[in-house]
């Protein structure tokens, strides 16, 4: 049976959940080599650490073995998300990581942000669906995995957060008050900010955009603090740590960055409340969650602006936990079936997204266009036939 799987594959981070296991790597990808003394060394390295795999006969290093071993020199996703072939190894990838044998089939609910949606929706379903055969290899051995995608859906990101906070485990709806609501969700990523504004249940397309604030802008004066002042060149994907951190080591003497960090947060804060004032009344909203790891960074910048907002919990997981939740109500609560199955209640197996079924709320998701195109997966069933 096919498990239901979340992916929020972000500019900066790739993250999957199966409800029971979550994981989460940089979005980088790069040339992968036959290493020398690669097993002997990577021992004790986590196998999230240690990924290499080979997509259509070619191979790669991603995530931190990429920025460990490759020659990159950015981050690897473009705007152009589902045209690219590394949007299809990193979401290979991840895949690969929850197939337990050789083989496994899974449902898949994955994200774009709202301004490039309904342009690469299309093209971003055909690339996940259908069988993909990559060799994974995190410790030394190359181990084949046959991937089947059966379902997938593509949802504007933030709508994660928001399906986070509505549904229960199962994909039932449970914050009943947060349905009958104007909810505006602000998703601060790496290189996006995501704006989007839901009215009891119903999306608000002119109100919901995507601007390409994020945290690497922070990055980038940090960075730049390090030349002036140190001498010391990095890219973005190797500041990662040193941020966090907020220090820096050079020629084994410790930096502190909490300055120039602080000054840099507070920037990309303000620009982004300026952008979120150029499209919203934040008087008109019920509610406003702040969410995606850059939420998390610059919420003690942004929250004391915005008298209705709030962090949402796990931040920068918030919409893939989503996805998995809406994945539940769509194609059913596979892997918790049994579980359920004698229960009487209107579960996500039981609801079906294409009728008004369920509570009335149910009711109007279904009439969603997010709930019920459907096209994709009929025109892929008759493909299949
Ligand atoms: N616990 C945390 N505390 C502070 N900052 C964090 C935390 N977790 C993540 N971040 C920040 O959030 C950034 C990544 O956020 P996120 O994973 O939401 O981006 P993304 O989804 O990959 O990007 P985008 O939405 O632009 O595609 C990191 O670069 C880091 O600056
Ligand atoms: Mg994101």
């Amino acid at each position: 049976m096919a498990k239901n799987i979340g992916i929020d594959l972000g500019f900066g981070f790739v993250k999957a959940t199966n409800g029971e296991k979550d994981y989460i790597f940089p979005s980088v990808v790069g040339a992968g080599q036959d290493l020398t003394y690669r097993s002997e060394l990577t021992t004790y390295v986590e196998p999230i650490e240690n990924l290499s795999v080979s997509v259509d006969g070619k191979k790669y290093f991603v995530g931190d073995l990429a920025i460990r071993q490759s020659e990159i020199l950015s981050r690897s996703l473009g705007e152009n998300h589902a045209q690219e072939k590394n949007t299809k190894v990193l979401l290979m990838t991840a895949l690969a990581m929850f197939v337990q044998g050789e083989s496994e089939e899974f449902n898949v609910v994955t994200g774009l942000p709202p301004s490039y949606y309904l342009a690469h929706k299309d093209a971003l379903a055909e690339m996940v669906k259908g069988n993909h055969v990559i060799t994974v290899n995190t410790d030394g051995t190359d181990r084949k995995k046959t991937i089947i995608v059966d379902k997938v859906k593509i949802i504007p990101q933030p709508l994660g957060t928001l399906f986070q906070k509505l549904f229960d485990a199962k994909g039932v709806l449970e914050d009943k008050e947060s349905a009958r609501n104007k909810i505006g969700i602000i998703d601060v990523g790496f290189r996006t900010t995501d704006f989007a504004v839901v009215d009891k249940l119903e999306y608000i397309d002119k109100l919901s955009y995507s601007t390409t604030t994020g945290m690497s802008n922070a990055y980038a004066i940090i960075a730049e603090h390090l030349r002036n002042t140190y001498r010391v060149y990095k890219e973005n994907y190797e500041l990662d740590e040193i941020i966090q951190k907020a220090q820096i080591k050079v020629a084994g003497k410790v930096h502190s960055l909490d300055q120039i960090k602080k000054e840099a947060y507070e920037q990309v804060a303000a620009k982004i409340l300026t952008e979120m004032n150029s499209i919203w009344d934040q008087r008109d909203l019920d509610l406003i969650m702040l969410s995606g790891g850059g939420g998390q960074a610059l919420a003690e910048f942004i929250l004391p602006e915005l008298v209705t907002a709030s962090l949402v919990d796990n931040s920068q997981t918030a919409n893939v936990h989503g996805y998995l939740k809406l994945a539940q109500k769509l194609f059913g609560a596979t892997e918790n079936k049994q579980k359920f199955g004698t229960s009487t209640e209107t579960t996500a197996a039981n609801v079906n997204p294409d009728s008004s079924q369920g509570s009335v709320a149910d009711g109007k998701f279904a009439g969603n266009r997010f709930f019920n195109d459907n096209k994709n997966e009929k025109d892929a069933k008759e493909k299949r036939a």
